[in-house]
């Protein structure tokens, strides 16, 4: 079962935004952030919050959740968006590429690639994709961070940068 073309009623197709825009949201967002989570906090309050955050101030976010290493394999953890596929395998997909390779990467047409293998489509409206590594206190892979968007080439090394960075200083103390 996968997400259809036709969106939901809670859903809206991406915005873009341009460099300015991105920084603006981004440091905003950032801000919010650290003011919101507490050393209480645990990864899943972690992630959702960081889900609604970033969503919150960047209008070309479509999909955006976490999939978390377990047994193996990545599994769908907390996330906003569509129907999000339950597990992928490290050798499959934008997400496995970026689990292995430990490296963020950034697609500016998902439907360029090897659907399937090179990219899984959970949902047919997702036009690019930025997947970023999860690490830990102790720099061990958590999962990865993946966001989609419905327009082409949405994503680039401004969003690397703030995202790299709110990811560390969320998951890596
Ligand atoms: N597109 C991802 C799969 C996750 S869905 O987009 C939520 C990939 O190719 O790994």
């Amino acid at each position: 079962m996968s997400a259809s073309e036709k969106m939901p009623y809670f859903i809206k197709p991406s915005i873009s935004f341009n460099t300015q825009q991105k920084e603006i949201a981004y440091a905003q967002a950032k801000q919010e952030l650290s003011l919101l989570l507490d050393e209480d906090a645990n990864n899943v309050t972690k992630m959702a919050s960081i889900n609604c955050i970033l969503k919150t101030h960047l209008p070309y976010y479509y999909w955006v959740g976490f999939y978390l290493m377990h047994n193996g394999r990545l599994e769908v953890g907390p996330y906003q968006g569509t129907l999000g596929c339950l597990y992928i395998d490290l050798d499959k997909g934008v997400c496995g590429k970026a689990a292995t390779t430990k490296e963020t990467q950034i697609v500016a047409d998902c439907h360029a690639l090897s659907q399937g293998s090179e990219h899984i489509a959970c949902d047919p409206n997702s036009l690019s994709e930025i997947v970023l590594p999860v690490f830990g206190a102790n720099e061990e892979l958590l999962g990865v961070f993946d966001i989609d968007s419905t327009l082409r080439d949405s994503f680039d090394d401004v969003d690397k940068k703030w995202l790299e960075e709110i990811l560390a200083d969320t998951f890596g103390v």
